[in-house]
């Protein structure tokens, strides 16, 4: 083990922000992770629509809660800044924090999103929802209403992890009028591309597990879904902001996404 691979860094195993920074035509990806994306493109070639559909439903989701009037959002698992993130889509002032375990996502983090006193960028770990919750970092106030970001990210935590716990520690920690915005990978999805996908990032240092459609909405338990409930990415309220990927065919999107409200 090298330095940097000792320091939780290792360019030649790919891992899951530098894989979605792949697909979104980013530039913070080394060629072990340019290799293993192709390896699933190929197969899958819609993945990089999906991306984009899952940055345009992130965005959506953001405007959604800002009009139900939240001002304070919990990103967890970030991932590489790209376009369209939490603080430059919530209204002006609102509370961002932004956690994820990649170290070099903190740096990029740090570097392009912590800009203002209202942005924190945070070192946190999903499978242990109450360290994140006890960090003062985060500047959130959990007494009143805010908006938790799962985006993209419980499909990196397998069954034996539980989950269903992770989602309700943070649900019972989330004021009344709070809400849950999740969006996941599905089983449900083309089989080639499950199968393909499933066995790239086995070998990748962020392993994957796709849930079907009835565990991903099992993941909103005790919450009260907004319509139009868990959906294929494009089918969550478009509007004419976003690129059409899928007309016709939200499924081959590949994710399934949702927001529930805690009441
Ligand atoms: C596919 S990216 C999603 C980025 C962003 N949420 C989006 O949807 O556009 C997944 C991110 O989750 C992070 N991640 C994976 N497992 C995590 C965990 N257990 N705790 C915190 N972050 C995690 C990865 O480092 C990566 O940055």
């Amino acid at each position: 083990m090298d330095q940097r691979s000792s320091r939780g860094f290792d360019p030649n195993k790919p891992n899951a922000a530098r894989l979605y920074d792949y697909y979104l035509g980013g530039k913070d990806n080394f060629p072990a992770d340019r290799a293993a994306a192709e390896k699933i493109l190929r197969v899958a070639p819609e993945l990089r629509a999906a991306a984009r559909a899952n940055r345009a439903f992130l965005g959506r989701a953001v405007r959604h809660l800002s009009g139900q009037g939240i001002t304070q959002f919990l990103d967890i698992g970030t991932g590489l800044p790209t376009q369209g993130n939490v603080h430059e889509v919530a209204p002006p002032g609102a509370r961002v924090a932004y956690v994820d375990n990649d170290p070099v996502v903190l740096v990029h983090a740090r570097a392009l999103l912590a800009l203002d006193s209202d942005t924190s960028v945070v070192q946190g770990d999903l499978r242990r929802p109450e360290e994140i919750l006890k960090n003062g970092e985060l500047g959130i106030d959990f007494d009143r209403p805010v908006g938790i970001l799962l985006v993209a990210v419980l499909h990196f935590v397998a069954r034996s992890e539980d989950p269903g716990r992770i989602v309700a520690t943070l649900r019972d920690a989330m004021a009344p009028g709070s809400f849950l915005v999740l969006s996941h990978g599905t089983s449900d999805a083309r089989a080639a591309a499950v199968t393909k996908g499933t066995e790239v990032y086995q070998n990748s240092a962020s392993p994957l597990t796709l849930r079907s459609r009835d565990e991903i909405a099992g993941l909103f338990d005790g919450f009260a879904m907004e319509e139009p409930g868990v959906v294929w990415l494009p089918q969550w309220r478009p509007d004419d902001t976003d690129m059409i990927d899928f007309p016709g065919q939200p499924e081959k999107s590949l994710i399934l996404c949702g927001i529930g409200r805690k009441t």
